[in-house]
């Protein structure tokens, strides 16, 4: 359903800044896989799904969305097909308006018009039902402003609304990552309920090798622009955080070595 060929991307090049991020990196996502990707500072993860999302242009390649090369596709046509949450909570909702307001803009995504303020009242019990699931106690609070949420509240609802327009692909980056431990676990529940329920294909960036292997049907590991391991189902399963350690630590040895060898 996605198909990155080829992909290349420089950052700042032809300066003393420059970073070769991607050179000719190609990948491709299955309908309905979860995927989990880990991997170093720097290696990549979240420039990928910028450039997925449309946010970053890449300098060579073809994203293709469902059979659709979408590589030409400005970032807010393309947010019709990809819903997004990342590590700030603050960034997937309009703080200063109500929850109500924001599920409302939610619903109305990628439609010619808007739903008129009838409508939206007619939908207040389909969102308290979404709400309820969530067992915030937010259904109660639909007229509360965002900005009086806490940080898992808000991403709980960043979540409901990243998929209710039905986007085909989920990227998430890090978006557990601001949160306390207990509300990182309350909210990775509802994100495997959600998609357990829609069935959305997702990508999902973290740091927590335990919550990698745990959750989805496949994992990557990225490093410096590559894949370096790429498993599913059962391999995937059979993963331990030990080895995953491992398989970091061989190919920072090996950065370090080939680094080394170009000063001799
Ligand atoms: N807009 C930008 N301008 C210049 N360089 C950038 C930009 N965005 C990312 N980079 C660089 O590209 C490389 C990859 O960054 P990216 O944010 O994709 O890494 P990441 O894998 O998400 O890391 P982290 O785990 O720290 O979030 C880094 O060296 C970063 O400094
Ligand atoms: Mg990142």
């Amino acid at each position: 359903m996605l198909k990155i060929q080829a992909l290349h991307k420089v950052f700042n090049e032809n300066t003393i800044n420059e970073n070769r991020v991607f050179s000719n990196f190609s990948f491709e996502v299955k309908e309905g896989d979860f995927i989990t990707i880990i991997g170093s500072n720097g290696a990549g993860k979240s420039t990928l799904l910028n450039i997925i999302s449309g946010n970053i242009d890449c300098d060579e390649g073809i994203i293709e969305l469902n059979g659709k090369d979408v590589s030409n596709i400005g970032e807010f046509k393309r947010a019709k097909l990809i819903g997004r949450v990342f590590q700030n909570p603050s960034l997937g909702v309009a703080p200063n308006m109500t929850i109500l307001e924001n599920l409302s803009l939610a619903d109305n995504k990628g439609k010619k018009f808007g739903l008129g303020l009838g409508i939206t009242k007619k939908r207040i019990p389909y969102y308290e039902s979404l709400l309820k699931e969530l067992d915030l106690g937010l259904e109660g609070k639909l007229y509360n402003k965002v900005n009086l949420l806490s940080g898992g509240q808000r991403q709980a609802l960043t979540m409901l609304m990243a998929v209710m327009s039905e986007p085909k692909l989920l990227l998430l980056d890090e978006h557990t990552a601001a949160l306390d431990p207990k509300t990182s676990i309350k909210i990775m529940d509802i994100t495997k309920k959600i998609l357990k329920d829609t069935n959305i294909t997702t990508m999902m960036v973290t740091h927590n090798l335990k919550q990698a292997i745990k959750t989805g049907n496949r994992l990557i590991m990225m490093h410096r622009g590559k894949i370096l391991l790429d498993v599913r189902d059962k391999e995937k399963s059979e993963l331990t955080t030990e080895k995953l350690m491992y398989l970091f630590k061989d190919a920072n040895i090996k950065d370090d070595l080939s680094d080394r060898s170009l000063l001799i």
